[in-house]
């Protein structure tokens, strides 16, 4: 029997795009299904002023083939020399959505993101006067930290004492992967949401590491796990507005990912409507997609949900996903869920 459901357009509250050729061959995948996206600033050299950001979202809309629409929600990379009165303009002339808190090190191209939180406390502060939401990528990156206790440590080392320091400051955990990040929010009433990504929701750290390395599935923060995998699975589909889907799809060239010093991400733009599909009828929860993919990320950013609507159709045959996407030079792999999926976007 075909199933159909239909909901608001969707947008994804944390996407990577890149640039040039990898730009040109993923933005389509994304702008396909999603209205708009976070679009992070990760690039090297990374996006920190207002100026760079607004060049960026033109090369973004000079890539997107004639007949798309899509809207990037521009972010920039805090650095600790950011001025607090360039963020406050791009802020205002409505370029940009938020800024990234990478901690130095701790993930692609995150060399120049913070070490030392009081360098940037009077951007911080800014932040809380004007309404802009920090977007943290929180992990730990001490040496001395296991990587699969990193998020955990975060929230007690830095993500808490920095909001405790900084009242009315909103903050968006990004792609949480444990069960504390899930408690970590729920126990805070306002200012604090998260995003959750689709392979989250899909694998635990087995995934990648039993019978034999699977780079597809290595991403940061690293899948942690099964008990966390169900937390986030709960808090997605729990109906909790504070919880979103923000991707992180994260394209790497098939080369850089089955390599000694593999890079870290999964690509998930092209099946992530399907797949999270999948994930919600198995909680016998489709009637909370809607909210989790459509309406509670313009909710947090406080931006209009989308006028028009997406239509996933359920089949009796699986649905067959590019493996690849070509970019030229070179290929990158669609993150393969490693079970048949039924459900696709049909109109
Ligand atoms: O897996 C990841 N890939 N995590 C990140 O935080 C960055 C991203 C990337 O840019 O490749
Ligand atoms: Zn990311």
């Amino acid at each position: 029997m075909t199933q159909t459901l239909t909901l608001r357009r969707p947008d994804d509250w944390h996407l990577h795009l890149r640039d040039g050729a990898m730009l040109q061959a993923v933005l389509p995948e994304t702008a396909r299904h999603f209205a708009r996206a976070i679009i992070m600033p990760n690039l090297v050299p990374p996006v920190v002023t207002g100026d760079q950001a607004a060049a960026y979202r033109d090369r973004i809309m000079a890539a997107l083939p004639d007949g798309m629409t899509f809207e990037p929600l521009m972010t920039l990379y805090l650095t600790e020399d950011t001025d607090p009165d360039d963020v406050a303009q791009a802020a205002a002339s409505g370029l940009v959505k938020a800024v990234k808190l990478y901690p130095a090190g701790a993930t692609t191209n995150s060399a120049s993101g913070v070490r030392d939180f009081d360098k940037v406390r009077p951007v911080l502060e800014r932040m809380a006067d004007i309404g802009l939401p920090l977007c943290v990528h929180g992990e730990v990156t001490d040496a001395d930290i296991d990587i699969f206790d990193r998020e955990a440590v975060f929230i007690d080392r830095v993500l808490d004492p920095v909001r405790r320091a900084t009242p009315g400051l909103r903050v968006v955990m990004e792609h949480i992967t444990t069960a504390n990040g899930v408690d970590y929010v729920k126990s805070n009433d306002t200012d604090l949401g998260a995003t959750i990504t689709t392979h989250h929701l899909i694998i635990n750290r087995n995934h990648i590491l039993v019978g034999g390395i699977k780079p597809h599935y290595y991403c940061l923060p690293v899948a942690k796990r099964e008990e966390h995998r169900l937390a986030l699975r709960a808090a997605a589909t729990s109906g909790d507005d504070r919880f979103f889907l923000g991707t992180d799809s994260a394209p790497h060239t098939d080369a850089l990912k089955e390599h000694p010093c593999g890079c870290a991400g999964c690509f998930t733009a092209t099946n992530t409507m399907a797949l999270l599909a999948h994930v919600f009828e198995e909680e016998n929860a489709l009637d909370k997609l809607e909210g989790f993919a459509s309406r509670n990320g313009p909710g947090f950013y406080k931006l209009p949900v989308n006028i028009d609507t997406i239509t996933l159709t359920k089949s009796e045959t699986a649905t067959k996903f590019p493996a690849k996407i070509d970019m030229g030079e070179g290929t990158v792999t669609v993150f393969d869920p490693g079970f048949p999926v039924y459900w696709n976007v049909t109109a």
